[in-house]
């Protein structure tokens, strides 16, 4: 089956052609929304030194990217903020002496009951890092959140995150694949020179109170006038934002 965890180990390099391949462990996690557990870390070394750095995981889950910097990020120097519990718990578990802060920020895929707050009180970081976060939020979430979190980074601090692009063919046809065995099909994507948003397997520019699937597919230009698109081994596209 396209969608079973354990075949999807190969996973496409976006934008780098000479790179083609990369592979990644997706391993199923019972009982969270977000359920794979992947190496986060080896895909984005090159590119982020992370090492003694002050990490804000943001949507980082049940901490993918300290499990897999393998003692790289410090556990004391990591902090973990997502709007699941359940997969808090589980960091948590595994590294008491991180902060693990639940969010309970509205997303509708992830949290469709939650707010439109931004409570929380976090230090200053010097690596702000959201992997496959806003991949499933509006552009405005996108926006509103990143111009939020620029005040919780130090001096010289940037903030890394990952979009998918509608260049990227492979990935958008993985997630059309993905999305045909769970619904049945799958709407055309009219590409365009902005973003689009697919709901469950709509597309739609109206994003519903609450949807089992959320992606939105962003074009390349658009998003370089967001942040610098970096070259990394990972699934989605690394994007670069800094404080200014
Ligand atoms: C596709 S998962 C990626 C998880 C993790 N970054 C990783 O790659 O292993 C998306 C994560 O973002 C979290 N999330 C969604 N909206 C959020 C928000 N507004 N604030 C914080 N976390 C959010 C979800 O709960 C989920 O854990």
């Amino acid at each position: 089956m396209k969608n079973d965890p354990h075949e999807w180990n190969i996973v496409p390099v976006p934008i780098y052609k000479d790179d083609s391949v990369f592979d990644i462990k997706l391993n199923p996690v019972k009982g969270v929304k977000h359920p794979f557990e992947c190496d986060l870390y080896s895909g984005v070394k090159d590119v982020i030194d992370f090492e003694n750095k002050k990490v804000l995981d943001y949507g980082g889950s049940f901490g993918n990217l300290i499990i897999s910097s393998n003692g790289k990020i410090k556990e004391e120097n990591y902090t973990c903020l997502d709007v699941d519990n359940v997969a808090l718990e589980m960091g948590r578990k595994r590294f008491p002496h991180s902060t693990w802060l639940y969010h309970n920020r509205y997303n509708p895929m992830y949290n469709f009951q939650g707010n439109d707050t931004f409570s929380h009180q976090l230090e200053t970081y010097d690596i702000i890092f959201a992997y496959s976060v806003f991949t499933h939020t509006s552009y405005e979430e996108f926006i509103w959140t990143i111009e939020k979190l620029k005040q919780y980074l130090n001096p010289n601090g940037s903030i890394f995150v990952t979009v998918c692009l509608q260049q990227d063919t492979r990935l958008l046809e993985w997630y059309r694949s993905r999305r045909i065995d769970e619904f049945g099909n799958q709407d055309n994507y009219e590409l365009n020179d902005s973003y689009i948003c697919i709901t469950d397997n709509i597309q739609s520019e109206i994003i519903p109170n609450n949807c089992n699937r959320l992606l939105t597919f962003y074009d390349e230009e658009f998003i370089m006038k967001i942040g610098k698109v970096h070259k990394a081994k990972i699934a989605q596209t690394l994007i670069e934002i800094e404080k200014q």
